[in-house]
């Protein structure tokens, strides 16, 4: 009985020293049901997202894209490991659409709505395969890990090396008028001059192909206004890419994205443009002074009213 006391003080014992949760990496694992995901995605995207990418064997992408990593060191991941991936799942991303971004990832997917409005690197197909989710493989096994390396613990991590490849292919893919939009809230500052736009986006474009690049600087609305066109590191961008030689222009907050972001914020100052028109529907309705309001005012307002309710019906849409 003492023994196997013993025994279990000593098992709890090792099993405290053995790191946390005893798992490898401190990185989040595998997504759950990766495979079910992807081959979901796949489908919705090559069937009703972009039926313009044509027939694709989303089993066969699916095979590609682990091959990269399965049953093998998750340290020693490269990006080469998925050209055959890329290779079977790239298409064409439609002039005047490519989105670049940093630093804002959902305020960039909802206002692509899906490819209705752009096409960022996550309304791609191959996108498709890694938005917001985790992966590796181990060595000498043939299962997913519960635990993959961050890219401090090593740059050739399966997620890291899969949004670079993905990433120098969108750039090299990108054509006509290219949007750029940024954080001017970002602490880094909204150019981070190490990233994935800067280091595998830029370099990677196809200057003969595109007309012009604009940058859109969004703040966050109640959110500090650090960079701004023509300041600190938005700066360093439009001095980098004219030197390259492209017609560049840069919009702070600019106005589309702006009316998303006031979705949240309605009665924010910065959002006032949109709820001063509304009040000035209200206004003279209400007021004390019912009979000195004039009907053609409204008639001639109303029309302007309804325009901006239905421009961001149709923006939220
Ligand atoms: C799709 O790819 C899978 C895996 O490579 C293969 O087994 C299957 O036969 C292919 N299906 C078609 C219709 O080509
Ligand atoms: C991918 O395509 C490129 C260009 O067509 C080709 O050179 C390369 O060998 C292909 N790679 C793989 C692994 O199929
Ligand atoms: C891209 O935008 C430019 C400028 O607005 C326009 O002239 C061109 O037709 C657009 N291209 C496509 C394919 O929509
Ligand atoms: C902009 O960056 C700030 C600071 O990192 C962050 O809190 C905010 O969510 C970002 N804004 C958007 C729209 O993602
Ligand atoms: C995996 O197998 C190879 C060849 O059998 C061996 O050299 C290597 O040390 C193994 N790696 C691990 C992490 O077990």
């Amino acid at each position: 009985m003492n023994s196997l006391f013993l025994l279990l003080l000593v098992l709890l014992f090792s099993k405290d020293f053995s790191g946390v949760d005893g798992k490898k990496w401190k990185g989040e694992g595998t997504t759950p049901n990766l495979d079910s995901i992807i081959i979901g995605r796949c489908y919705e995207y090559i069937r009703i997202v972009n039926p313009a990418v044509g027939e694709k064997n989303c089993s066969e992408l699916l095979e590609a894209f682990k091959k990269a990593f399965m049953n093998k060191d998750p340290c020693n991941i490269l990006p080469s490991d998925y050209e055959l991936f890329i290779n079977l799942s790239q298409h064409s991303i439609p002039p005047n659409k490519s989105l670049f971004w940093e630093n804002n990832q959902f305020l960039v997917s909802s206002y692509a709505a899906r490819t209705h409005r752009y096409m960022p690197l996550g309304d791609t197909l191959i996108g498709a395969f890694g938005d917001l989710l985790n992966w590796c493989g181990q060595a000498n096994n043939t299962e997913v890990d519960d635990s993959c390396p961050t890219t401090e613990e090593c740059e050739n991590n399966a997620v890291e090396s899969f949004w670079r490849i993905a990433s120098i292919n969108y750039a090299r893919q990108s054509s006509g008028i290219i949007h750029v939009m940024l954080n001017g809230s970002a602490t880094g500052g909204a150019y981070p001059v190490k990233g994935f736009f800067a280091d595998f986006e830029i370099p990677n474009l196809q200057k003969e192909r595109i007309s012009q690049i604009e940058i859109w600087v969004m703040d966050d609305i109640g959110g500090p206004d650090l960079d701004s066109c023509g300041k600190g590191s938005v700066q360093i961008l439009e001095a980098l890419l004219k030197e390259m030689g492209y017609d560049i222009t840069c919009i702070d907050n600019y106005k589309s994205v702006l009316f998303l972001l006031c979705l949240d914020h309605p009665d924010h100052p910065r959002c006032s443009v949109i709820s001063s028109a509304l009040s000035a529907q209200r206004g003279p309705v209400f007021s004390d002074q019912g009979g000195s309001w004039n009907r053609l005012t409204f008639i001639s307002f109303a029309p302007f009213v309804l325009q901006i309710h239905f421009n961001l019906l149709n923006q939220f849409a």
